[in-house]
């Protein structure tokens, strides 16, 4: 669906990475080309017309992405550098004040590492413990398993909504409600799940939310925080610097300035900014619903096929995402990567920067093909046909 926006399709490649990045549609790269060719100025800084462009434009990004996961306030959305900036910032900028030695955080080992290594050092830091909410047989979190995790002090759980080797959507809503319940704050990665689903922040009832624009078919380099305005406005800012200060004379004469600019110190990726903007107009010109169903439906189709393949392995048999990991018997992951690379096959393979998951799945390495809307059937075609030739595969792979 949609491929003739994306001029990386007419490439002769089959994409199948897209939850490492998607890519992106000729409208944003536009977009982006048109601010450093027209009003390439800066934002919130100058008193002339085009400036005056840049920050209507940047700031309508904010009001797209606010819509976009209907938070309650535009001060609820600060830009970042994407969900790692933006996972540390909650870390470091609010828990490292809120908690105390012998609190706990709660998460899983099916966390990306973005989700896992600021809070090892924040535990380390402050003598917290890290708890694991253990998975049940296909890797799922079920609210059984969270409220017997759950301690008195148990004061975090921080989860991805979609993991990102597993594929599998957690219960938020309901963990969310069940954390408020005992004053536990809730902190969702969404890096996987904003850009293949609706997300409604106020019905999920989260605390904090951190995701990428360009797996969503933006730009690098620039994501989103969100908190509830009455918790970011006690997050303190990381980085301390130019834009975000009211004004100071002296070190103890410091005074920032209001939400959500007191948390985007320096210049910010602008043009990024802007080009995410219109990834979000663009996908919700789509239908977020439209692109879940279309995902939903070539995962099926995908899974039906290799299941029939005796020597794949599939990991994630149940998910509910467009993430399929893999491996085929006795062929390292890497090896399966660079043959299907022959044939202009793009997947990723290794640890997938999930590197605790093997304690619950006994597996270290793995093929993953995620998929977005602009796949087809007839992509999973080739790549099936590629994969369910065993001695091809151990002829051609080095
Ligand atoms: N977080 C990205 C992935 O899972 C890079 O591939």
């Amino acid at each position: 669906m949609n491929r003739e926006d994306f001029p990386m399709l007419d490439k002769d490649i089959i994409y199948l990475d897209n939850g490492a990045t998607t890519l992106k549609p000729k409208c944003v790269l536009d977009k982006m080309n048109d601010y450093y060719e027209n009003y390439s100025a800066n934002a919130h800084r100058g008193d002339y017309d085009i400036s005056y462009k840049v920050d209507l434009e940047y700031e309508n990004t904010r009001n797209l992405v606010k819509e976009f996961i209907n938070a309650k306030y535009l001060e609820e959305i600060v830009f970042t550098s994407g969900t790692t900036e933006s996972l540390n910032m909650i870390a470091n900028g609010f828990f490292a004040n809120y908690l105390e030695a012998g609190d706990e955080i709660l998460i899983t080992t099916s966390e990306h590492a973005s989700n896992v290594l600021p809070w090892f050092r924040l535990a380390k830091k402050i003598g917290c413990k890290i708890g694991y909410i253990p998975v049940d047989d296909n890797y799922y979190i079920t609210i059984e398993n969270v409220l017997k995790s759950i301690t008195p002090q148990t004061k975090v759980i921080a989860l991805a909504e979609i993991t990102n080797v597993i594929g599998d959507k957690r219960p938020i809503k309901e963990i969310a409600k069940i954390a408020h319940e005992r004053n536990i704050f809730v902190v969702v990665d969404g890096a996987q799940s904003i850009p293949h689903k609706k997300t409604d922040v106020q019905d999920l009832d989260v605390d904090f939310l951190a995701f990428s624009a360009h797996k969503m078919c933006g730009p690098t380099g620039v994501g989103v925080l969100y908190g509830k305005k009455a918790l970011l406005e006690q997050l303190e800012p990381v980085n301390m610097g130019g834009g975000m200060n009211e004004s100071f004379d002296s070190e103890n004469e410091v005074f920032l300035k209001s939400l959500p600019t007191r948390l985007e110190a320096g210049t910010p990726n602008i043009a990024g900014v802007i080009g995410f903007g219109e990834a979000i107009k663009y996908l919700t010109n789509i239908g977020m619903d439209k692109i879940s169903e279309t995902e939903h439906n070539l995962r099926e189709y995908l899974i039906d096929k290799l299941i029939k393949i005796s020597h794949i392995d599939i990991i994630n048999l149940e998910s509910d995402s467009g993430i399929v990991s893999i491996n085929v018997d006795g062929i390292f992951s890497q090896d399966v990567a660079y043959y299907l690379n022959k044939y202009n096959i793009c997947v990723r393979a290794g640890n997938h920067c999930a590197k605790i998951i093997k304690k619950t799945t006994g597996v270290a390495n793995s093929i993953r093909i995620s998929l977005y809307f602009y796949n087809t059937e007839s992509e999973v075609d080739e790549l099936v046909e590629l994969l369910s030739n065993k001695d091809k595969i151990l002829k051609e792979m080095l």
